[in-house]
This record gives structure tokens, sequence and C-alpha cells, in this order.
């Protein structure tokens, strides 16, 4: 299983980073092949809307130069994508809320192009927040299950851990084998 880890606090060894440490421990254990992509180093730009992607078939097709260069061919080789961030204002970090909006391209629902590269890959979430888990991660939870089903991905879960003392709270014990175990959920 190819799982790719994309990573989007601007905090680079953060708490939403630290969390990421015994989850791919796991899955690398468990035979997973894991690549790790921080995005707040990249030059990510923002969708400028342009709809260019939608006439162009079986690339993704955005006229922007940028890093997303790079990440497309890795989320075209996973077969799950662990989308990792802090809860920001009730959503994703920014340089996660780029990457979401720039997928427009590996649907081509809105123009002259056709088809999907990236249906049937698997989502999954790891998230870390201020608030207690539903009320912090309810709203982004609801946007992923959607932009999964709308773009035919299939969504696995979320695993979260709340900030109480910053780092600290996210290499506990309970922390940590909480990540293993959504590690081991996700293997199939
Ligand atoms: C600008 C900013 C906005 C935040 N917004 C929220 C929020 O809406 N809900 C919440 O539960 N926590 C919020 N937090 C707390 C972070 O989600 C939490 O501290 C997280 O663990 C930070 O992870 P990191 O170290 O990987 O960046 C916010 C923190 C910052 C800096």
């Amino acid at each position: 299983m190819n799982v790719l880890v994309l990573m989007g606090s601007p905090r680079l060894k953060g708490n939403t980073a630290h969390l990421c440490k015994p989850f791919m421990e796991e899955m690398a254990m468990l035979g997973a092949q894991v690549k790790y992509v921080t995005l707040a180093d990249k030059k990510i730009l923002p969708c400028r809307g342009c709809y260019l992607c939608q006439q162009v078939e079986n690339t993704y097709g955005c006229p922007q130069q940028d890093d997303m260069a790079a990440i497309i061919p890795l989320i075209q080789w996973a077969d799950l994508m662990v989308l990792a961030t802090p809860i920001y204002a009730w959503y994703c970090a920014a340089p996660m809320k780029n990457l979401l909006d720039r997928h427009y391209g590996l649907n081509k629902f809105y123009g002259s192009a056709k088809g999907s590269l990236w249906a049937g890959k698997q989502v999954a979430l790891i998230c870390t927040h201020g608030y207690d888990a539903a009320y912090a991660t309810d709203p982004f939870v609801m946007g992923m299950e959607r932009l999964c089903a709308h773009s035919h991905l299939e969504y696995r879960g979320m695993y979260s851990v709340r900030d109480e003392d910053d780092l600290s709270s996210f290499q506990t014990p309970e922390a940590c084998q909480g990540a293993r175990d959504f590690a081991r959920s996700l293997i199939r």
C-alpha cells in the first residue's frame, strides 16, 4: 500500500508533525511505502479559478508554475492520502487549503475534458486542535467527506488529538498508540 502523508501545518515541527511520526512508523512496520510531504515550505499558489485545467484531458493541466507539479505525481502514486493538519478557524490551515483548492485539475467535471485522475483513492485525516474533537473538527470532516463523495474518493476516517499542553499533548503514550491504532485500521 502506498501512503502519502501531506502535512499542512505552518509549524513543520509542531503538534501535527509530531502526531504523524508514530502513525508513519506503524504504517512502515506494517509494510506500507510511506512518503511524507510538508506543504508550508512549498510554493503552492491559490487556485485562480481559470478552469483551464478542465480543457486538458489525461493530465492535471493547471497552468500555474509551482510545487504542485511535484505533488500531483505523488498523489497519483498513492493508494491512501493522509491529510494532516491543525484546525485553523474551524477548517484546515492555509497550506492545506491551497492544496485542496488545487485539486480541481484532478477532476474533469466542468469543461471539454472528461474523467478523473484520482477516482478510487482513499483519504484519511490526522488533525490537531485546541477545542474538543467534535466541536473543533466537524466542519473540516464534513468538508472532506463531501469532497471525497464529489471526487469519487473513499473517505476512511480521522484521528485527532486535542492540544492541551502543546507538543507534550502529542507525545503521550495514549496519543502515540492512537496514531498507531489508526494506521492499523487503514491498512488493507
Ligand atoms: C491561527 C490559529 C487558529 C486556530 N484555530 C483553531 C480553531 O478554529 N479550532 C481549534 O480547535 N483550534 C484552533 N487552533 C489551535 C491549533 O489547532 C492547535 O494548537 C494545533 O495543535 C496546532 O498544531 P501545529 O503545532 O501542528 O500547528 C488555532 C491555532 C492557531 C495558531
